[in-house]
């Protein structure tokens, strides 16, 4: 069974630190609280520091930048929302429950953090935790167990962001007395009478999940928002290379930024590429390989730059390069 329950990193001055999930609650309680006399958008703004939140998607995400729009629009709706609930204004809760679309490894599961810690200063949520599903978290495999199972994960998930994964596979059009269906029905009802505590966040890949929505008009009709994650282009992908190694404390020796610019444009063009995280595996194997070299030499007195370096040799020996052998001779002369 996999359900992981992510916690929100805090990086911001507000939960950073050594806050406790507690903390972080009760900074969220004197949020609301002080945002209750505010009458204008900086001052919510300030009380829920959700800014900071919008600030370090800009900075730790390469591109999407018509998802960060998204993201920033929807702040901005509940911003309002905040300052007309002050007012008085009639006001029924904004729906609130999106559709992430977009191939692998482009970024869902990382904005759907941020988004669950946005919703959270802003009070929309009382804990902004994720608990991320697929459809064996929600569907049982014989009759009556699928309702306590979806109601479980429900229970889990409220005061945050239900997250489901591959959110297609609860429909089974081939499969009439599929379990699936009840599982979609228990989520339509909670999407509809729970919607001031649980934002619910469809994932998938684009086309599959247009079908799903053509077969299930409900489920459909209850997305407010539907954010699109494009692949990323040969450029963010080395962008996104580059501050996964700050990260790291890892950089790329001389040449080796080359190499692995010609290890993406092979890779992208090869079966199950899978954007962001496909770089992510690629460092993986290259701080591997370069283990493995410095390894070998017993005696050698080792500095920090040759345990932080990444050599060409290291992104060299990859089977990308070996199913192109053309390409692995044109690149024996950086060695
Ligand atoms: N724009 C980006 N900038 C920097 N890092 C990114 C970006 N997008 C994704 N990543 C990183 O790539 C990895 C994969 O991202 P994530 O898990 O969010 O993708 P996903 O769309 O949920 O993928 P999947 O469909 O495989 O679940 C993560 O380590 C994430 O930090
Ligand atoms: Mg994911």
């Amino acid at each position: 069974m996999n359900m992981p329950m992510y916690s929100i990193p805090g990086s911001t001055p507000a939960t950073a630190p050594a806050a406790g999930p507690g903390a972080a609650l009760a900074d969220a309680d004197a949020a609301s609280e002080s945002t209750a006399a505010a009458r204008t958008v900086a001052e919510v703004l300030a009380h829920s520091q959700v800014e900071a939140v919008l600030n370090e998607l800009d900075h730790d995400l390469v591109g999407l930048v018509p998802v960060k729009t998204r993201v920033r629009d929807i702040a901005a709706l509940l911003v309002i929302d905040k300052l007309r609930l002050n007012l008085g204004l009639a006001s029924q809760a904004s729906s609130l429950h999106m559709c992430f679309t977009g191939n692998p490894g482009t970024g869902k599961t990382t904005v759907a953090l941020r988004m669950a810690q946005i919703l959270h200063r802003l009070g929309y949520v009382r804990k902004g935790h994720v608990v991320s599903v697929t459809r064996d978290d929600l569907v049982g495999q014989y009759i009556g167990h699928t309702a306590p199972k979806t109601r479980e994960v429900l229970k889990k998930a409220m005061g945050g962001v239900l997250f489901i994964d591959e959110a297609y596979y609860l429909y089974k059009p081939e499969n009439e007395r599929d379990y699936g269906q009840e599982a979609i029905e228990i989520l339509l009802q909670v999407m509809e009478n729970q919607r001031d505590d649980l934002v619910v966040i469809l994932a998938g890949y684009p086309d599959r999940m247009a079908t799903f929505f053509l077969s299930n008009p409900g489920l459909s009709s209850r997305i407010a928002h539907h954010l699109a994650f494009p692949d990323y282009a040969a450029g963010e992908l080395m962008q996104i290379a580059q501050k996964m190694l700050g990260t790291l404390n890892y950089r790329f020796g001389p040449g080796a930024a080359e190499v692995f610019a010609r290890y993406l444009a092979l890779r992208i063009r090869q079966p199950h590429f899978a954007n962001a995280r496909s770089v992510r595996n690629a460092l993986d194997r290259a701080r591997l390989r370069q283990a493995s070299r410095l390894f070998a030499d017993r005696d050698r007195v080792l500095s920090a730059a040759d345990l932080t370096t990444l050599e060409p040799a290291d992104i060299l020996a990859s089977r990308v390069f070996l199913a192109n052998p053309g390409d692995a001779h044109a690149a024996r002369p950086d060695l």
